[in-house]
């Protein structure tokens, strides 16, 4: 029969539907919740804090964090606890004041994060701490009677007076071999046995229904890992975790890994697949995504994609984009783009000039919807708002920035920089706000100054430029300014600066390699534009196309290295374009239309099979025959290797007997 099943998610009160197949339903439900962060740490009172974890975990059967439950009183019931079957986080049950902790259908601990960096099971404290009372509260009874496995991490059970019985239990069944186990045997207890029915006498509490269960140590020689009795036959499936009903890894009561379509799996079916016979990856029509521990034909609304797995923010140096209606995580080229206020905007909507108190929400900014003022209160404070002086170091973290939505200003500048090097990363100016309605970069009064150095500027879009008063200024004399405009009516205005010959004399002019458009200061990396061609942003004669190290090809009169895999040729160009596939020759191997340091190991086939590869004498990738096991150094089953490791005889006739395993 064939089981088609949708799944359910509601996370976090969101409900996702992610139908996984079409056809006969089935339900499968888990609700997930978040769980706690707050390890002992009393949230107000403890009726509050009682509430809050009703509300958190009230029909939840997947805990994704840890579950903490504390500071409960006598008169609280806790029997909402009882869907709990999973946590993926540590369990902390501490300073509490009841007798039973009822967890009775918790199976498995994930330990994905553990209390004091190794107990995934912790019970701490659970005494009635009232010195003035008579009373003699605290927890009697820790049902965790379905409790199986704890795959990473501890357990830690100390100064709990009351409890009975968790010293019988048998850990080395539940935790993962050399885990830490701290449990403390309290005295003066008054407690009841174990049921005598319980085996090897181990229970969490009285009663035959608290016997622990063994799945580990009981069981058969011939078990992986764990069984639900002691033959043979009762072994589990290695993906299962805590245990099982029957030997398939569709009857695991939980998965170690993965979960497909109510099967344990290691991992998620990928979402492409190596075709041998074109050598190229095609998508896999059964592919899947990796959804904590669930495999998922999509993501659920609101998560991101990336590579095989549903997530809920892309990684550092990822930016999330959006492609056909489908969110994705792309890796960013240099920085992420981060959007700031500049002076005139949100927080700064009244701030002058940039100082000490605001330079920090500059940091990592790559555009900045507003404009920058830079003025002597910049650097020296300002007594009447309280602004102490700032470091002139932190004029780098405009470094980052590639654009400014409004208008530049400089009228102070640090006197051991030559050049306005903290714009250097500059490459527009919009001018959409113009001081006095008509400027949209001014650099003023700046007796040092000797040259701009706004090397990666490209476009000053609305707004006049005006550079006055700099007598140590040189460069300013090119055409470049009206290039960078946009509009008529902009205007370049200059004097007083560095006068020409002076500039001439000293030598402050362009470097050979630069275009007639001009240059932002000296050297071959200061160039408007490049006589010849420019690589990573300097300006050379000429790009290594047919000798030097690495080999390149030109695009846009820019020089680009060849791919590390395409081989160094003389008199011919090595490659034309990016990529390992644009090679004139391989350096290595060739496999399809790529260059490659080493034939693939084996490849994802069609039907899951995992195909091997090999180099044949022309160094191209070739597949082995399907029926090699273990790899191959030819084609055919012949080629397998090592000798006679594939699914069936060679030659049948050759040897009847001959048993061949794999
Ligand atoms: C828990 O589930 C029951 C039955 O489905 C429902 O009546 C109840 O309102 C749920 N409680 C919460 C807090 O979601
Ligand atoms: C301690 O117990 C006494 C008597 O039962 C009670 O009046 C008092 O409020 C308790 N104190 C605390 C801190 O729980
Ligand atoms: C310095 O920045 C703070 C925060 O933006 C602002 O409140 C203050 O007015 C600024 N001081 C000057 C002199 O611009
Ligand atoms: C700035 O970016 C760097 C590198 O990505 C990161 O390590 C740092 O935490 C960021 N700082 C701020 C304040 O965003
Ligand atoms: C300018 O460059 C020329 C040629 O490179 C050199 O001879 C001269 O000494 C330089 N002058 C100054 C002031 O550096
Ligand atoms: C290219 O020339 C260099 C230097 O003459 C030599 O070492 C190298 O082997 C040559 N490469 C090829 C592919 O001929
Ligand atoms: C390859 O293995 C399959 C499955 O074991 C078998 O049916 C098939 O005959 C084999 N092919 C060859 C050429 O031996």
């Amino acid at each position: 029969m064939r089981f088609t099943k949708l799944s359910l998610f509601c996370e976090l009160g969101i409900i996702c539907l992610v139908l996984i197949n079409a056809g006969w339903c089935a339900v499968f439900e888990r609700k997930v919740c978040q769980g706690t962060n707050f390890k002992l740490a009393p949230l107000g009172h403890p009726d509050d804090h009682y509430r809050a974890m009703v509300r958190m975990y009230s029909n939840c059967t997947v805990v994704l964090e840890n579950l903490e439950i504390t500071y409960v009183q006598e008169y609280h019931d806790l029997s909402f606890l009882k869907s709990i079957e999973e946590v993926r986080g540590y369990v902390l049950i501490g300073v509490n004041n009841i007798d039973v902790i009822p967890l009775e259908n918790l199976r498995l601990i994930r330990g994905h994060s553990l209390f004091e960096d190794r107990y995934a099971l912790n019970v701490l404290l659970n005494n009635n701490r009232n010195e003035s009372s008579k009373n003699t509260n605290g927890l009697r009874e820790l049902r965790l009677r379905s409790l199986t496995e704890i795959l990473k991490g501890g357990v830690k059970i100390v100064h709990n007076p009351f409890l009975c019985n968790v010293e019988t239990i048998q850990w080395l069944d539940i935790v993962e071999h050399g885990s830490y186990v701290h449990v403390s045997r309290e005295i003066g207890a008054q407690c009841r046995p174990c049921d005598s029915g319980c085996y090897s006498g181990s229970c969490w509490a009285p009663g035959p229904e608290n016997c622990q269960t063994l799945t580990r140590l009981s069981c058969a020689e011939q078990c992986s890992r764990r069984c639900k009795g002691p033959k043979p036959i009762d072994c589990c499936n290695e993906h299962c975790a805590a245990g099982c009903t029957g030997p398939q890894p569709t009857d695991c009561l939980a998965c170690r890994d993965f979960q497909d379509d109510g099967a344990c799996k290691d991992s998620c079916p990928p979402l492409m697949l190596y075709d041998p016979i074109n050598y190229q990856l095609v998508p896999n029509p059964n592919g899947k995504y990796s959804f904590g521990d669930t495999c998922v034909k999509q993501c659920p609304h609101n998560f991101v994609v990336t590579d095989n797995a549903c997530v809920r923010s892309c990684g550092s140096n990822m930016q999330e984009v959006e492609e056909n209606g489908i969110i994705t995580c792309k890796k960013c080229e240099g920085l992420c783009p981060k959007v700031c206020n500049g002076l005139g905007t949100g927080e700064l909507v009244n701030t002058i000039a940039v100082n000490a108190t605001n330079i920090d929400s500059f940091i990592n900014c790559t555009k900045i919807n507003g404009h920058i003022t830079i003025m002597q209160m910049t650097f020296k404070g300002d007594v009447h708002t309280n602004t102490p002086s700032m470091d002139p170091a932190k004029l780098d973290y405009f470094k980052t920035v590639k654009e400014i939505s409004g208008y530049l200003l400089i009228r102070d500048w640090p006197k051991h920089l030559k050049s306005l090097s903290a714009f250097e990363n500059l490459e527009i100016i919009r001018g959409r706000t113009k001081l006095q309605s008509t400027i949209g970069f001014a650099a003023l009064n700046i007796p040092h100054l000797e040259h701009l150095g706004l090397r990666s500027l490209k476009e000053i879009s609305d707004g006049d430029v005006v550079v006055r008063n700099n007598p140590q200024l040189c460069y300013t004399d090119g055409s470049y300014w009206t290039k960078l405009f946009r509009s008529e009516q902009q205007r370049i205005r200059t004097g007083n600066n560095a006068a020409p010959h002076i500039c001439v004399q000293q030598n402050s002019t362009c470097d050979s390699m630069c275009g007639d458009e001009g240059c932002w200061g000296p050297g071959p990396s200061m160039c408007v534009f490049c006589q010849h061609v420019s690589r990573r942003g300097c300006c050379v004669s000429h790009c290594n196309l047919l000798n030097g190290d690495p080999r390149e090809y030109m695009s846009d009169n820019v020089c680009l290295a060849c791919d590390p895999q395409c081989k160094a040729l003389n008199g011919t160009a090595s490659c034309h374009g990016p990529g390992a596939d644009q090679c004139t020759e391989c350096a290595h191997f060739k496999d399809g239309t790529h260059c490659v340091a080493q034939c693939a190991h084996k490849v994802q086939g069609p039907n899951n099979r995992l195909v091997w590869m090999y180099p044949d004498k022309s160094r191209q990738c070739q597949p082995c025959h399907a029926n090699c096991t273990h790899g191959c150094s030819g084609p055919g089953l012949h080629g397998c290797e090592p000798k006679g490791s594939c699914l069936c005889p060679v030659d049948q006739s050759a040897n009847d007997n001959e048993q061949l395993s794999s």
